[in-house]
Formats: structure tokens, sequence, C-alpha cells
């Protein structure tokens, strides 16, 4: 089977090139916003993009406003002005939660409590951590560049400054999360 891209609908295209680009590690994003509410979102346009310096990528896409105009996700917007966030590596008993806080709608406390998520300081910065996440990694905003014209994806450069990971995760002094990978997604 062949697809020349150019005659793809719009969901043709994300169903041929999330189901061709897999797997996708997700990071599950905390960011605080200008009064320090937190955030949290799931993000699958994630992976390193070097290791020394430690950078990693997300790429979050832009969003309809209600005017038709193209919104900037609150995680991007908590990077790019707020400078830091964590990224967690979650587990198969996250999948609920992951999925709860990527919709639509920025999740509220009272959601966050249904959920059952509770969180941590950090160590290196201002974002508190998801208790029980296995792999927690604190970065600091690097870099933003707006993509394409007009903008449909704001990626964030992100650098990663501190790394968690549960004491049972390591074998021979290296992190094995293989027991912890989440279920493959179907949504970006
Ligand atoms: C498993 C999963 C993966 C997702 N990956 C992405 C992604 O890579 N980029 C993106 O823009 N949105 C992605 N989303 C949707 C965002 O999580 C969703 O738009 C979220 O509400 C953004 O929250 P924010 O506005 O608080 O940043 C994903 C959702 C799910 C459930």
């Amino acid at each position: 089977m062949e697809w020349p891209v150019a005659i793809l609908s719009p969901s043709e295209k994300y169903n041929l090139i999330t189901d061709c680009v897999v797997p996708r590690p997700i990071a599950w994003v905390t960011s605080i916003d200008a009064a320090g509410k937190i955030n949290i979102a799931p993000f699958s346009y994630f992976n390193i993009v070097s290791s020394e310096p430690m950078i990693v990528s997300l790429s979050v896409n832009r969003r309809l406003g209600q005017d038709g105009s193209s919104e900037q996700k609150d995680t991007a917007l908590n990077l790019i002005h707020g400078g830091d966030c964590v990224i967690h590596i979650p587990s198969h008993d996250h999948a609920p939660a992951v999925h709860a806080t990527g919709s639509g709608t920025p999740p509220s406390q009272a959601q966050i409590d249904a959920l059952g998520l509770q969180f941590s300081p950090s160590l290196q910065v201002k974002t508190p951590r998801i208790d029980n996440c296995a792999v927690a990694l604190e970065g600091r905003f690097l870099q933003h560049i707006e993509v394409a014209q007009p903008i449909v994806a704001d990626l964030i450069l992100v650098e990663i400054v501190h790394i968690y990971a549960a004491d049972d995760l390591l074998h021979n002094e290296r992190v094995h999360p293989e027991p912890y990978a989440i279920a493959a997604n179907k949504k970006p």
C-alpha cells in the first residue's frame, strides 16, 4: 500500500503517522501557572534530543480557540512563562488518570483529587512531582520553536536537571523501566 500524503484527510494523516511511529513514550507533564496552580497533561509527541546536555522535546499542538484561532495549550504556556516542569513516565496503573488528564479541558482540583493524584516537592524545580511515578525527570525550559505557518505546534525543548527512578527499576546500576511501560496509546 502506498499513501501520497498530499491526498490524505487530516484524520487519515493522524491515524497513519501515529500507527507507523510506534512505540511512543508518554510524557506525563506537570507544570505550574502564574498563580502556582498545578497542571497535568500527557504528551506522546515526546523524545530525547540530546544526552549531553540532557535535552528532551515535547511537541504541544495548538488547539482551536472558540473564535477559530489557534491557542497554545496550558503546558506550553506554563513552560514558556514559568520555566520548568516535571516529566513523569507513567505505568499501566496510571493509564486511566493519564487519559483523564489528556482530555480537552485542564483537570480541576476536584478531578485531580478524584483521580487520587498526590504531589511532592521536586528537588531542583518549582513544579511538584506526581507521587508514585516510577520515573520523574525534572526539567527547565530551554527553547521554544513555533512550528509551521500558520503555527500548528509549540515544539518545546526542556533541559533535564534532575532524575528520579524508583529503586526497584535499578539493575546493575541501569534503569530498566519495562515493567512500568504504559499500554500502547491510540491518541496523539
Ligand atoms: C495519551 C495521550 C497522549 C497525548 N499526546 C499529545 C501530544 O503529544 N501533543 C499534544 O499537543 N497533545 C497530546 N495529547 C492531548 C493533550 O494531553 C490535551 O490536549 C491536554 O488537555 C493538554 O493539556 P494542557 O492544555 O493543560 O496542556 C495527548 C493526550 C493523551 C490522552
